[in-house]
């Protein structure tokens, strides 16, 4: 994974089937796709189009059914689910929805976090967090719980704690979704800069205005990719 920043990722021919009872989901029924390095991804779609299905995937945090995933050119199917945890931690970062802040821990114990699974020095990410937190204009909140901050701010501290291992790739679910549209628009100009300092961002949401910050599209339905491309919608 050493040239994972100079490798495209790449899909092939993916599917994911859920079995409930005796019926077969089929969430997502032969995606392809390459995104390469540097790139901005909107993926759009209706609910139950199979969205989340294919970041979760993109993000090793699911296997596809059948097909393959290239992720800086490592084959994950090759990969044991130990090494994909690694993966994720070495080279992926993530923001949901819901922000997933741990309500327990402070500002700076949140972005920490990875790098405590990474094994860093507590003392150096101590360090990295403050810095990440004053990125995201959260210097002065260093020590506040999540509880204590606004949805803007809780999202801005899954920001800097997905930024904390310096990822190749950037994953967002809805990062808006729980946001009113002004904060929503902070935030899409983070994810803007971020992309223009070089970071992959591949984001899912059913905002139209959300979207049009991406360079490239993917519209899914029904599990399928509809359309893909570069361009306003
Ligand atoms: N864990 C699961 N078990 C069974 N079915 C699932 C599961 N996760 C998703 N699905 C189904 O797969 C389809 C795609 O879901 P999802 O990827 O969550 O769509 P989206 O994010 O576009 O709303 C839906 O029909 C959903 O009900
Ligand atoms: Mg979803």
């Amino acid at each position: 994974m050493s040239t994972a920043t100079l490798q495209a990722t790449r899909i092939e021919n993916i599917t994911r089937t859920y079995q409930m009872g005796d019926q077969a989901v089929h969430a997502l029924d032969g995606v392809s796709a390459t995104f390469e390095p540097g790139s901005f991804w909107a993926i759009m779609g209706a609910s139950g189009s199979g969205k989340s299905t294919l970041l979760n995937i993109l993000g090793c945090l699911d296997r596809p059914t059948s097909g393959r995933y290239l992720l800086g050119g490592n084959d994950t199917r090759t990969q044991s689910d130990d090494a994909l945890s690694d993966i994720r931690l070495k080279y992926l970062g993530f923001i949901f929805q819901s922000f997933n802040l741990i309500a327990q821990l402070t500002v700076e114990e949140n972005i920490q976090l990875p790098l405590y699974y990474l094994g860093w020095h507590p003392d150096r990410a101590r360090q990295r967090a403050g810095e990440l937190a004053r990125r995201v204009g959260l210097g002065e909140r260093l020590h506040h719980r999540p509880s204590e901050l606004s949805g803007g701010q809780q999202q801005r501290v899954a920001i800097a704690r997905a930024l904390a291992n310096d990822p190749v790739m950037l994953l967002a679910d809805e990062p808006t979704g729980n946001l009113d549209s002004a904060t929503g628009k902070e935030i899409m100009d983070m994810l803007g800069d971020l992309n223009a300092q070089g970071k992959t961002i591949i984001m899912v949401t059913h905002e139209p205005e959300i979207a049009n910050i991406a360079k490239h599209r993917i519209v899914m339905r029904d599990g399928r990719i509809a359309s893909a491309g570069e361009g306003r919608l």
